[in-house]
């Protein structure tokens, strides 16, 4: 795992932005792991305007997201999938048949998680895995206690997650209690994963999750596993951190990060 500092939001969305782009001039046919919520929000942006300016080409590109809301449909607008057409999809050149989320209308839930991760499989796995953590330190929606090896499933949201989204239902009591997610073992295959952490209201936990023990309390910790994990912090989101002179030499002096000073 390496840690990287970036002294702002914009500055560390742009720089997860940028590194998403990379690959995909590397490999046009990259397959992105994708999240929702309000931090990715800034990277879609950047990501928008590469596309726009920078002729970013998605058209060869396969997405799957990470997790999708149990009993919402698709056009719903609190669906991931109404919010990653809103914030990506419809305005980038991505063929909307290579974006997939789980259905969460599916009739038959453990099918659609098992048919979920047969795909990921057909597509030769996630080459690039985008990540947010929530406040119980969730990665997709692995609540605390998920297996570390748990793959794709129905989870039951926590009160820390109802009340994180509540704003966006009007209301916890209005927030769906299921969701389908891709599992910890399923994000921890993910050839390469950039959890993106931003704001004062994440210090405490991603502290635990990159310099504390590794637990199924705090799923993100599981990351620790991870062959190819890069964390980008902004300064607030840092606070908590013990090693952060550590972590500012590796961004300003490996050669890894040179293109990206
Ligand atoms: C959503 C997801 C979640 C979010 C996390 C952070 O697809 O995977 O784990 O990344 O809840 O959400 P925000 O960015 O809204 O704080």
């Amino acid at each position: 795992m390496e840690v990287i500092l970036q002294p702002n939001q914009e500055a560390a969305a742009a720089l997860v932005a940028r590194i998403v782009a990379h690959d995909v001039r590397a490999n046009p046919h990259l397959v992105l792991g994708l999240a929702t919520g309000k931090t990715m929000e800034r990277v879609y942006r950047h990501l928008v305007c590469m596309h726009q300016q920078e002729h970013l080409d998605f058209s060869l590109c396969t997405t799957f997201n990470l997790d999708e809301y149990v009993g919402l449909f698709p056009s719903d607008p609190n669906s991931y999938r109404h919010y990653m057409n809103h914030h990506l999809f419809r305005h980038v050149n991505i063929d909307p048949r290579n974006t997939h989320l789980p259905n969460g209308m599916a009739a038959d839930l453990d099918a659609e998680c098992r048919s979920y991760e047969a795909l990921i499989h057909r597509f030769g796995g996630i080459d690039l895995q985008l990540l947010g953590i929530g406040k119980a330190g969730h990665i997709g929606f692995n609540e605390p206690l998920s297996a570390l090896r748990s793959r794709t499933r129905v989870k039951a949201l926590t009160p820390t997650t109802l009340k994180q989204n509540a704003p966006f239902f009007g209301g916890e009591e209005h927030v769906p209690r299921r969701a389908i997610t891709m599992g910890v073992g399923t994000i921890i295959e993910t050839r390469r994963c950039l959890l993106l952490v931003t704001g004062e209201s994440k210090a405490e936990v991603i502290a635990r999750a990159v310099e504390g023990p590794i637990t199924s309390m705090v799923s993100a910790s599981a990351l620790q596993l991870h062959p190819r994990c890069t964390v980008i912090v902004d300064e607030d989101a840092a606070a908590n951190l013990k090693e952060k002179e550590y972590y500012r030499w590796i961004f300003e002096n490996e050669p890894e990060w040179q293109d990206y000073q």
